[in-house]
């Protein structure tokens, strides 16, 4: 099977290698939100990272395919481009004439091969600045990477300033030989806050590390198809929509709720992707959402997303091989326009299955390249505390446990009950409420000094190199917190 080969091979990659990984190194967190970019009159939603000297800021898109990082270079947009406001969408403008640290690389032989041709630029050695942001009243940190090989791209009809991310990412490979971070891992939440996604919830990349605050539960482990450009695929074996009025399921899979198929639908494997922002499900899977929820085809935004002709206020659950589920909220499954995350399909359709964006939006991503697995986790989407933490490879990351009220009355009141006999009721109220009161203590106790704990290693990331004082990105009135009390 191919995934036990994979295995194998990263099994024997590491029996060879005698890199010793140092997991106390700390992670490199830089946040993605909206913000000013360089040379475009609007807030760009991307990764905050700068490029040359001085530092011209972008908002670079994760990519999860693509194994050079790249900015687009100003005359991308005079070229034909097919990408729509194309001057207000590249994530910034980048020209390695402004720039004292540019070193031009014309002999250099690009990873992205497999980047059909709809693509295209030169290379060059540059200062890669990524920053850290946590506080939007302060300036932000810098992590810097000299010399790191970039992508300048002239022609295009994609979003081109990108942080690549593909299974042979040049910026991840670069910290870790110079043991920046603790190894090849890497955790992304992509977030919402993109016009698509029309929600307010801001995503992070977090390299060699993860946002131990950002997920629940224990994360579940797949393997790369380290063959495929979309390294990270998933098995599906069931999809459900719940009405959430009367809690009715029906199985997309299901041929008795869809009688034009002869049997049940088989599990299919489907690739992750941030290219696109809505799911590509076999036809058959496909054709059941749309008479399920009468979807009609629509090309609001260019990504043939299915439109519903009414109102649905229900989810979507995604069953994975392994029992995961990832759910859609209804406000997902269906926005205030009746637009869906998923994609229309035709019958002879042989691209790929895809998870775009929309799944990323529900789920947060670790991958370690060093053992070609990566892991997926229910993503905490708002009022999350951003606890950095470092991603040792070859370990699993765990998620950061909140203290949680409701829990401790329960437990309480199941102790206070079991040893309710000796006290009658008013001795047992007595009893919970001291319980209760105790344990809150406790729980604030915690939460301070985890608190206290996690603004030390954030403090400590700052000591990479002397921030300069630079402008905070452009800054609403409203005043963020770094972490919000759940
Ligand atoms: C490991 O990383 C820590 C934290 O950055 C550093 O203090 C220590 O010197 C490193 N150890 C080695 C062996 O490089
Ligand atoms: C743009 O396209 C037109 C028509 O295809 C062509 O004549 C022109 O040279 C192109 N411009 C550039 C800058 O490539
Ligand atoms: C990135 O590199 C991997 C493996 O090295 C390769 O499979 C993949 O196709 C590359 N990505 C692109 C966009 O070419
Ligand atoms: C080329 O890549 C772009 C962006 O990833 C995608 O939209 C397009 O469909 C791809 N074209 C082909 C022929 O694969
Ligand atoms: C980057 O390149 C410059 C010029 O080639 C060199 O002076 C500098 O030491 C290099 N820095 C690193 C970290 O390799
Ligand atoms: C629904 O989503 C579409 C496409 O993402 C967007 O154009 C539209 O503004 C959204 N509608 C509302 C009311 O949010
Ligand atoms: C997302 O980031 C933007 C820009 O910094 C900020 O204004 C906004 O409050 C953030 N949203 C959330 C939900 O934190
Ligand atoms: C959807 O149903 C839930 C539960 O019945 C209800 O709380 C919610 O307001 C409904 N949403 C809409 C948009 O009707
Ligand atoms: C539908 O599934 C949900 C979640 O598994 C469950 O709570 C609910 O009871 C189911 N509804 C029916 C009618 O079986
Ligand atoms: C980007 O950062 C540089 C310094 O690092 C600063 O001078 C500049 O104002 C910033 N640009 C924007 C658009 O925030």
């Amino acid at each position: 099977m191919a995934s036990i080969l994979v295995y194998l091979s990263a099994a024997v990659l590491f029996a060879q290698s005698t890199v010793a990984f140092n997991c106390s190194r700390k992670p490199i967190y830089v946040d993605i939100h909206k913000r000013a970019v360089h040379d475009s009159p609007v807030f760009q939603y991307g990764s905050f990272i700068g490029l040359g000297t001085p530092a011209q800021n972008q908002s670079l898109w994760p990519s999860l395919a693509q194994n050079h990082t790249s900015f687009a270079s100003h005359s991308y947009c005079s070229d034909n481009t097919t990408l729509k406001d194309c001057d207000r969408s590249t994530g910034g403008f980048f020209s390695h004439e402004a720039s004292t640290s540019f070193v031009m690389q014309p002999n250099f032989q690009t990873q992205d091969r497999a980047s059909n041709g709809s693509f295209s630029g030169f290379f060059g050695q540059e200062s890669v600045r990524l920053y850290t942001h946590y506080f939007e009243t302060e300036g932000a940190s810098q992590t810097l990477l000299e010399n790191s090989t970039v992508e300048v791209v002239t022609k295009g009809s994609i979003i081109p300033s990108r942080v690549g991310m593909g299974s042979s990412s040049t910026v991840l490979r670069d910290l870790a030989a110079r043991d920046m971070i603790a190894g090849k891992t890497y955790s992304l939440y992509i977030g919402q806050g993109f016009d698509r996604a029309g929600g307010a919830v801001n995503g992070s990349n977090v390299f060699g590390g993860y946002d131990s605050g950002r997920f629940v539960g224990t994360p579940h482990m797949f393997p790369m198809k380290v063959a495929n450009t979309n390294s990270m695929s998933v098995r599906i074996k069931d999809i459900i929509i719940t009405d959430t009025n009367d809690r009715s399921n029906v199985s997309l899979f299901d041929n008795k709720a869809f009688t034009d198929m002869q049997a049940p639908a088989v599990s299919f494997e489907a690739q992750i992707t941030t290219e696109q922002f809505p799911l590509s499900l076999p036809y058959q899977i496909t054709k059941n959402f749309i008479a399920r929820l009468q979807a009609e085809k629509d090309n609001s935004w260019g990504d043939n997303s299915l439109k519903l002709k009414n109102d649905f206020n229900g989810t979507l659950s995604i069953v994975l091989e392994d029992g995961f589920t990832v759910t859609f909220p209804p406000e997902v499954l269906m926005n205030a326009s009746r637009i869906t995350p998923i994609q229309d399909r035709a019958e002879d359709d042989k691209q790929p299955f895809l998870l775009g964006s929309a799944f990323l939006g529900q789920v947060y991503l670790m991958a370690d390249y060093e053992t070609n697995n990566f892991f997926l986790a229910e993503a905490v989407q708002k009022n999350n505390m951003v606890m950095p933490v470092s991603f040792c490879p070859k370990t699993i990351p765990v998620a950061y446990q909140r203290p949680d009220q409701s829990e401790w009355q329960r437990q309480g009141l199941i102790g206070a009950v079991i040893g309710g006999v000796i006290g009658g009721i008013g001795m047992l109220a007595a009893l919970y409420c001291l319980w209760v009161v105790v344990m809150r203590k406790k729980d604030q106790r915690r939460l301070q000094r985890d608190l206290q704990k996690n603004q030390k290693t954030k403090m400590e990331q700052f000591d990479v190199e002397d921030a300069p004082s630079f402008d905070p990105p452009p800054s609403q009135t409203s005043k963020a917190f770094f972490w919000k009390k759940i």
